[in-house]
């Protein structure tokens, strides 16, 4: 079975992240899951409801959200945020890919600059020295400079950059279409087959691809 990496981190968007446990988890993947502090925070508040306030207990957080998210079938293994001993802290491991979803901007920046503390940046960047896919999905608006230059920088450096921005040319009725619109558009870019899209030009026959 291959592993993938999902890092999550606390940029607004937990339900991306949510919808891509699903996806990896139903694609058949082992997924290697790796929640910041503040991904916990933000997985507690916007799926979980539980109020802004910092949650007492990111392990139940993280606990709660792969039993409401991930496939029943799924091989999910959670990983410590200082976990280095995991196969993603090595290049000598054999794995698909990364991904990041959502990116706040301080993780974007920690690993334009290579200056990662955590299994998360350390994962990215074994991803970037491999020559590996990784798939990073901030959101903020608007970016700085700053950030605009760790996208710059990153995408240099072989990463794909795939902001939390929705096309609107399907026609959604519902914030889940959104949501799997920016997850099925990073999925593709990790090569794992999904359904969350419906694909230009291959459902409304006549409209151009
Ligand atoms: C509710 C909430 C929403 C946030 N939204 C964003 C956001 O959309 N983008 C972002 O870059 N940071 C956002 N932040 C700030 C990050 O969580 C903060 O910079 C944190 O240090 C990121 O750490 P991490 O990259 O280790 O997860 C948010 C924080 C909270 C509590």
């Amino acid at each position: 079975m291959e592993r993938v990496f999902l890092g999550v981190t606390g940029a607004s968007g937990a339900p991306y992240a949510a919808v891509a446990l699903r996806g990896l988890t139903r694609a058949g993947y082992e997924v290697g899951l790796c929640v910041s502090h503040a991904g916990a925070h933000v997985i507690s508040h916007e799926l979980q409801r539980n109020g802004p306030d910092e949650p007492p207990n990111a392990g139940v957080v993280v606990d709660e959200f792969v039993r409401a998210h991930a496939d029943p079938a799924g091989d999910v293994r959670l990983l410590g945020l200082q976990e280095m001993t995991s196969p993603f802290a090595s290049g000598s491991a054999r794995t698909k890919g990364a991904l990041i979803v959502p990116c706040s901007g301080s993780t974007l920046g920690a690993i334009a600059h290579g200056t990662g503390r955590n299994l998360i940046h350390r994962a990215a960047d074994v991803m970037l020295k491999e020559r590996r896919p990784l798939v990073l999905v901030p959101r903020e608006t608007p970016v700085s400079s700053i950030q605009l230059e760790s996208m710059l920088t990153l995408t240099r450096a072989g990463a794909v950059v795939l902001p939390a921005a929705p096309g609107f040319y399907h026609l959604p009725d519902r914030i889940d279409d959104l949501v799997n619109f920016v997850v099925g558009k990073a999925l593709d870019h990790l090569g794992v087959e999904h359904d969350l899209l419906e694909r230009w030009g291959e459902q409304q026959p006549g409209l151009a691809s």
